[in-house]
This record gives structure tokens, C-alpha cells and sequence, in this order.
């Protein structure tokens, strides 16, 4: 077994470590990791490793962790039951060749890993669905849905807190780190609704990328804050980054309705910018919460319908323009993961590894 493990308290260093393949035990499956993608998300991931807990997904030795990622794996042994080796899932994986799981509530379409580690951990993150009876799945767009999926169901959920709060009709909303996949799926939801101006703020390398995707009204860089008119809007904040959250707080003060926290693109400037900030008090957006209270709204079935609904088309869209940047392998794991923490990947590329078995 490989695990690709990460310096707990300093991000920067990396390692591949290998160890026996675990045994698995009554109620248990031994998975093999096929592929994952990595962007930002992850690296927030091992940013808020401490402060969210996600360092307890997949323990690792002490000091070290295990990034959570988003991909395919396949089953290899089982000894739980509904659990057939070769069955293919989609889920949160560790960074390595193999992820052991006790499997519960397991039916056709995929189980719950009820291991005692996670329980205390979100829900969410918790189902591996089986490839057959996925809605978001089609064989052709694997890849894609190993970059795009968990990120397009935080901008669905996005999407819809703004609606349900009123604010797709309070002025306009003004994203940051517009060039990241996150944002650019809730920019390219919200320019479906009638009568939404969506403003990407970006880093001058990505504001033509940005500017071409025609889905923000406007292109503004961060040193170009003031530029804006001075009226009512909504902040959706993905770049986590303090000097630009207070320029935008500062330019809108009371004027500025809402103020969503959702990302830390900008992490090494997380904590810039501190004291108190002019208008609203930043709300963090946490997805795992708002998929639990729609999930209670709609059923777990209609949240899914409804994601699944409005997946494809955007799935369709990112064909124009997104070029995914393929990888095989450890190495090619590590590559990626700095990569991605050091600011050096194009925003129209993504990084997808495959780890052959
Ligand atoms: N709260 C939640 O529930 C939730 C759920 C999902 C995702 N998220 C968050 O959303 C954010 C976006 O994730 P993603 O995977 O969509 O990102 P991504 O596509 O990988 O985009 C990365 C973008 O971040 C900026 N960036 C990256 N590294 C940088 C660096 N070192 N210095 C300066 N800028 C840098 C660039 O944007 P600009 O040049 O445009 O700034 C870049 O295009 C992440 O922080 C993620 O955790 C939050």
C-alpha cells in the first residue's frame, strides 16, 4: 500500500510512504484507489486540516496527513454484506492505493462507510455510490466528475442560498477567486437567473481566462476594487483573503447586504487583513450543513435529483474550455498537490491523476 502524506504543520513537506496492503475483517471492504482530481479545494482541506477536522478522515502516522480527495475507486475483497468485489464508486478517498471501509446500509446504490473514526465527522462525506445507479455518472465524463463534482455541489447549494435568501435580486454579487472551478459553477448558475450581475473579482494572470468564459458581467482585478460602483451587493468570498475581504467590505461598508466566506484560495493570506471589518459580519458557508438542511427540505432523493439535473449541462459547458492535466501515479501526486499549494496551475487546466492498480 502507498499513502502520498503530508507535514501536518508545514504544508510544504511532502512524502510517499508504503506499507502492507491492511487485512480486512467481518463488515469490512478493501477499496483500491482508481483516480482523483486536485484543485484548491484540497489544499483547503490540509489548510483547515486542524481547525475542520479533516485531517480525521484518513489518519495517518503522527504529525503527518492524509489529503482527502474526490475520485473513483473499486472494490478488491469484502467481507461485507451487498458488497460485491469489482463494484465500481464514487466518493472521498484517501491519497493512496488503498482505503479499508466498514461498510453500512450498503443496497445497490452504494453504501455508507460507518467506521468509528468518521462517525463523529459530516455526513456528507460519507457515501460511496455505486457507478450504476449514479445519476451524475456517465462513463465518458469520469474524469470531470473526479475535478467538478463536489465543487459543482457546493455552487449548486450556493446558488440556492442566494436565491432562497433574496439576495439574487439585491444588487450584484461580487465573487472572488472568480478564476477557481468553485466559483466559476456558481457564476455559471446564478447567470441563469433573470436579472443577476455577477462581478469576478480575480488576479490580473487570470482576468482575461475570466473575462472569456462570458459568464460575469464584469472582470475586475483586486487592485481595482474602487472601480466598482458604490451600491448595494452580495460579497461570495473564495479567496479566503483577508486584505481582499477588507477592500471589499471597506469600497461597500453598509451598503454590502451579505458577506459569504465559502473558500481559502489565497491561503498563506488567510490571516491578513485582520480587525473589524466595515458592513456585515462574514457568515461562513459550510456545504455539509446547507446539504443536510436541503436534504430535509427536499429528500436526500430530490437534492440529488435536482444537483443531477443541472450537472450535465454544466458538465456539457466545461467541455469548451476546461483541459484536464493528466498525471499516473505517486509522483505524479506529489507534483500536483504543490502545484496546486503553490499558485502555479493555469485556471483553465486541473490536475486528474489515475493510479493504476
Ligand atoms: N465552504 C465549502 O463548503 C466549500 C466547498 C467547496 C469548495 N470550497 C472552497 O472553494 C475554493 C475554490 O476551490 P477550487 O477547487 O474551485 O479552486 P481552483 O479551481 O483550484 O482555483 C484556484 C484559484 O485560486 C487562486 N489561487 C490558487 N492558488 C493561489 C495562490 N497560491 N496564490 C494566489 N491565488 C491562488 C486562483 O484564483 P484567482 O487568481 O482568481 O484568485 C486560482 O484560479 C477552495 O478554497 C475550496 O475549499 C468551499
Amino acid at each position: 500500500m502507498t499513502d502520498f502524506l503530508v507535514k501536518r504543520d508545514d504544508l510544504r513537506q511532502c512524502r510517499l510512504a508504503e506499507s502492507a496492503v491492511p487485512e480486512i475483517e467481518p463488515g469490512q471492504a478493501l477499496l483500491r484507489v482508481d483516480g482523483f482530481g486536485l484543485t484548491a479545494n484540497n489544499v483547503t482541506y490540509a489548510v483547515m486540516g486542524e481547525a475542520m477536522s479533516y485531517w480525521d478522515f484518513f489518519p495517518a502516522a503522527e504529525g503527518w496527513g492524509r489529503v482527502p480527495m474526490w475520485g473513483f475507486a473499486e472494490v478488491e475483497r469484502s467481507e461485507a454484506d451487498g458488497v460485491e468485489p469489482g463494484t465500481r464508486l464514487y466518493g472521498y478517498l484517501p491519497p493512496s492505493s488503498h482505503l479499508v471501509v466498514t461498510a453500512v446500509d450498503a443496497d445497490p446504490s452504494g453504501f455508507v462507510d460507518g467506521s468509528p473514526h468518521r462517525k463523529a465527522l459530516p455526513s456528507a462525506y460519507h457515501r460511496y455510490l455505486a457507478t450504476g445507479s449514479d445519476r451524475f455518472y456517465r462513463a465518458d465524463t469520469e474524469e470531470i466528475q473526479m475535478l467538478l463534482r463536489p465543487l459543482f455541489f457546493t455552487s449548486f447549494l450556493i446558488d440556492d442560498q442566494l436565491d432562497d435568501e433574496g439576495l439574487t435580486g439585491r444588487g450584484p454579487i461580487v465573487l472572488s477567486s472568480a478564476s477557481s472551478k468553485t466559483a466559476i459553477a456558481a457564476a455559471f448558475l446564478l447567470a441563469q437567473r433573470q436579472g443577476v450581475e455577477l462581478i469576478g473579482l480575480t488576479s490580473p494572470r487570470s482576468a482575461e481566462f475570466v473575462a472569456g468564459l462570458g459568464i460575469y458581467g464584469r472582470t475586475v482585478a483586486y487592485d481595482a476594487i474602487d472601480s466598482l460602483p458604490r451600491e448595494a451587493a452580495t460579497f461570495v468570498d473564495l479567496s479566503g483573503d483577508g486584505a481582499v475581504r477588507r477592500a471589499v467590505h471597506s469600497h461597500f461598508g453598509d451598503e454590502l447586504v451579505h458577506s459569504m466566506a465559502v473558500g481559502v484560495t489565497h491561503w498563506e493570506q488567510l490571516g491578513s487583513g485582520g480587525g473589524e471589518l466595515p458592513g456585515p459580519r462574514p457568515t461562513f458557508f459550510f456545504a455539509p450543513t446547507r446539504v443536510t438542511k436541503r436534504a430535509g427540505d427536499w429528500g436526500r432523493a430530490g437534492l440529488e435529483q435536482r444537483v443531477g439535473g443541472a450537472w450535465h449541462p454544466f458538465c456539457e459547458w466545461t467541455g469548451s474550455w476546461l483541459e484536464p492535466l493528466r498525471g499516473e501515479g505517486f509522483e505524479a501526486v506529489r507534483d500536483a498537490y504543490l502545484d496546486v499549494l503553490e499558485g502555479r496551475v493555469a485556471p483553465r487546466t486541473a490536475h486528474v491523476i489515475s493510479l493504476p492498480g
